[in-house]
């Protein structure tokens, strides 16, 4: 892992941090606070070791040294946002975005959209090309979100399970253009 200790947004009064396994305990709140997500996903809640689990489990091939969490904090250093990422994955040229999350109150405010755009500038930095992740069909608005942030479907998977709920699943991709 590099030295990274985060990257800013355009928007003042927003920081954006590195989380490390010491944040599960305050990232579980935020997952705690996301339910309605959980529920479109799994069909439960998610479950108490959540948090914890984002920092220690990998795609086969890939190391806990791969994975990039960031934190949307405010100005209080409330944490109200995440991304969790892992680099070179699928391949050497393209960065996973695994999931992005804000709590319910702070949605659709133009934040995700900012917080993702930075997240996007520090990747092409690394010097990837490509960001690409998945969305469950049944996410229309995460969907709607994802096309607006220039994203394209590339595949549709296979029927997989998530917690009690099974989903058509789309793979988007998007090339970087952030200079
Ligand atoms: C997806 C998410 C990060 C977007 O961040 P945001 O701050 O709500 O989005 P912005 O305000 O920047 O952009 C608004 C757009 O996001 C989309 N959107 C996605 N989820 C939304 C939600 N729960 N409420 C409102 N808009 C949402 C809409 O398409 C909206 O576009 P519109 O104005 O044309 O309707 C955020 O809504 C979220 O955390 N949702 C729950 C988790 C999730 O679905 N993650 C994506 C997994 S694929």
């Amino acid at each position: 892992m590099n030295n990274l200790t985060g990257f800013s947004l355009e928007c003042s009064g927003y920081s954006v941090k590195q989380l490390v396994p010491e944040d599960a305990e305050v990232l579980q709140k935020l997952y705690e606070q996301c339910k309605d997500f959980a529920f479109l996903t799994y069909g439960e809640e998610f479950s108490s070791t959540a948090a914890r689990e984002e920092f220690n489990t990998v795609p086969e091939g890939k190391t806990t040294q791969d994975s990039y969490l960031f934190g949307l904090f405010d100005s209080h250093n409330v944490l109200l946002g995440m991304i969790a990422s892992l680099k070179h994955y699928r391949d050497q040229q393209t960065w996973w975005l695994g999931l992005i999350m804000l709590a319910p109150e702070h949605r659709n405010k133009g934040l995700g959209a900012d917080f993702y755009r930075a997240f996007e500038c520090w990747v092409s930095a690394q010097g990837v090309s490509q960001i690409s992740l998945c969305a469950i069909k049944a996410n229309e608005l995460g969907l709607r979100f994802w096309k607006k942030m220039g994203f394209e479907v590339i595949r549709k998977t296979a029927p997989r399970q998530y917690g009690i709920k099974t989903h058509e699943v789309y793979v988007l991709s998007r090339t970087l253009n952030c200079s």
